[in-house]
């Protein structure tokens, strides 16, 4: 009898402990090993989670809310090294890359450039007239290098072909609020590139902004590989 109650006992035991670490279900987070481990007591960039540990908002003066959010540079510096440059030939990109015997050294044709533009209708308009032209000169190398990164931060609303039927848009089990705006329309393929330099640079409505995610040649870059794909479109 005692170890008849004392087998119940650990079967219990043992049945308790499997339900402790319950799976995550829909609504549900489930039970952590470690906590610590997942939810950082710390503060993450990045990164901002509800965790009663964490008491960085109230020992801080800064709220976690604004610390991990995306950061830009202070205000009036550039990055050691870096330059931004507006070439139309190749061969003047190649002396700033370091790829010449007059000019070995190598400076990064990237990042730090002025973008002289507020998030206002009549500074979208102001921006697509100034800045017709893409600073960088198309090449095959250029396209291979945006292709992946147009899929990833754009393709997913825009679509791949860049029809604005991209995954969140278009499937039938997600519910993306607004239709991305199809960057084959005709209006589109006549705008300045500033026009899409902006939205990039600020977002448009639901769209974010991709400032903190590429940099700035991959931006005209990504540029280059949207009207390909235009091209593409219209044979
Ligand atoms: C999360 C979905 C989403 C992603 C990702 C996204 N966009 Fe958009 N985009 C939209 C939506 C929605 C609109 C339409 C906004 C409106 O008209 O209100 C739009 C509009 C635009 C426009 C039209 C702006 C104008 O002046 O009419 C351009 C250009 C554009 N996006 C480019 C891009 C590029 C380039 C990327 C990648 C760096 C990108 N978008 C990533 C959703 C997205």
């Amino acid at each position: 009898m005692k170890y008849a109650i004392g087998a119940i006992i650990g079967i219990a035991l043992f049945a308790w402990l499997f339900s402790v670490c319950s799976p995550a279900g829909k609504n549900k987070t489930g039970h952590e090993y470690m906590p610590d481990m997942y939810h950082a007591v710390s503060y993450e960039a990045n990164l901002l989670t509800n965790y009663s540990w964490n008491h960085w908002d109230d020992e801080s003066s800064f709220p976690k809310a604004s610390l991990s959010q995306p950061r830009g540079k202070v205000a009036g510096t550039i990055a050691r090294g870096y330059t931004g440059v507006h070439y139309t030939d190749a061969t003047a990109l190649d002396v700033v890359r370091g790829k010449n015997a007059a000019n070995a050294i190598a400076a990064p044709v990237n990042g730090e450039v002025p973008f002289y533009y507020e998030n206002t209708p009549e500074d979208r308009i102001r921006c697509e007239k100034e800045i017709p032209t893409n600073p960088f000169p198309q090449t095959q190398e250029g396209l291979d290098r945006a292709k992946p990164l147009y899929n990833i931060y754009c393709g997913i609303c825009h679509g791949e072909k860049g029809d604005g039927q991209g995954w969140l848009a278009a499937n039938p089990d997600t519910k993306y609020p607004a239709q991305p705006k199809n960057l084959l329309d005709a209006d589109l393929v006549a705008a300045g590139d500033g026009r899409i330099y902006f939205a990039m640079m600020y977002g448009l409505n639901v769209m974010g902004g991709y400032a903190d995610k590429l940099s700035y040649e991959e931006r005209w870059q990504v540029i280059h590989y949207i009207r390909s794909l235009q091209g593409g479109a219209k044979k």
